[in-house]
This record gives structure tokens, C-alpha cells and sequence, in this order.
């Protein structure tokens, strides 16, 4: 691994393969342990958490659903500001217990716009987990249940994440040369 350039920008080496991995198959044991017998609906945010989607889910060793969908914010009126809608949730969350896949949690505007609507269908249990998070640039508090990486607010690449477009099918983490 080396620094390497995305349309205008360098980018080195963060978080390797291995230890992306390592990480991911102890969240995928934790949640394994803590929700066995209850059959969890696993809700990944696309495009960002494509990655880390597919390999939680692949290490899971319990039995667990999972659905994708993409969350789309647009201006409201005046009154109700921003509002965030998700497409492809076509299950019923009502009595589920469900876990949010998120590859970062950034300033976490939109998953605090978000959780209330799947509140609203009374799951019986809702936990979250991200990848990352950056807690310098949390600016609306979410409950993060299971994290793999707190990091600098720094901009980051690969592993589902993308600059512009590119960059998201590198199988490592990188960080903005700055
Ligand atoms: N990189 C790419 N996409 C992102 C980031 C980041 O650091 N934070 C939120 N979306
Ligand atoms: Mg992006």
C-alpha cells in the first residue's frame, strides 16, 4: 500500500485489509452473540456501506435477513427543513429486531432524521451499527451500538467510501494527504 491520487487529490494508506477484517469478524461475532434466536433484519445504508454490509453479514453465525436501501434527503418547506426519506424498505420493522449498517457516521444528520421514522414502526429492538465514526464531527448524538473505528476528522477513502464517485472499491482505508 501506497500513497496513491484520486482525481485531484493524494491519498495514504489508513486502515489495511487485515485489520479492516479482523474487526469486522469481532463486531460480527458480538452482534452474533448478543442476537441469537431473534432472527434480526439487517437494514444497510447504500452506496457507502455496500462493503462492510456484505462481509458483517457474511461472518454473521446466526440466522439474519438483510434488505438495502438508499436514504434521500430533499428540501421540505420552511417549516420542516431538511427531510429524509429511504427507498427499499419493504419490510414491516413492527415487533423486528433490526440493526442499521452505516459505513460512517460523520456528523450524523441524517441517520438523526432517519431513526425516528423506524421508530415509528415499532421494531422491538433497533441498534446500529458503523464502521466509523468521527467524533470531532458529530453534531447530533447517535446511539452507536456496535463501532469498528473511531477516527480523526479527516476525509477517508475506499472500503464502500468514495471521493467524487471513485475510490469505493479499494479494499483498504485511506486517508487524504493533506
Ligand atoms: N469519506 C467519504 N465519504 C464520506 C466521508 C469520508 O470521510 N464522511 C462522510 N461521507
Ligand atoms: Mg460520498
Amino acid at each position: 500500500m501506497s500513497v496513491i491520487q484520486v482525481h485531484d487529490k493524494k491519498f495514504q494508506p489508513y486502515i489495511n485489509a487485515v485489520e479492516l477484517q479482523q474487526r469486522i469478524r469481532e463486531l460480527a461475532a458480538e452482534i452474533s452473540k448478543d442476537l441469537q434466536g431473534e432472527r434480526p433484519l439487517f437494514i444497510a445504508i447504500l452506496n457507502g456501506s455496500f462493503m462492510f454490509a456484505a462481509d458483517v453479514f457474511k461472518y454473521l453465525t446466526i440466522e439474519a435477513e438483510i434488505s438495502f436501501i438508499k436514504l434521500v434527503s430533499y428540501k421540505g418547506t420552511k417549516s420542516t427543513g431538511n427531510v429524509v426519506t429511504s427507498i427499499g424498505l419493504d419490510e414491516d420493522l413492527y415487533g423486528r429486531t433490526v440493526v442499521i449498517l452505516e459505513d460512517i457516521v460523520d456528523t450524523g444528520k441524517t441517520l438523526s432524521q432517519f431513526l425516528p421514522q423506524l421508530e415509528h414502526q415499532q421494531p422491538k429492538k433497533l441498534v446500529i451499527a458503523a464502521l466509523l465514526t468521527k467524533p470531532e464531527a458529530l453534531q447530533y448524538k447517535i446511539p452507536i451500538d456496535y463501532l469498528g473505528f473511531s477516527v480523526p476528522n479527516k476525509f477517508l477513502l475506499g472500503y464502500g467510501l468514495d471521493y467524487d464517485g471513485l475510490g469505493r472499491n479499494l479494499p483498504e482505508i485511506y486517508q487524504l494527504v493533506e
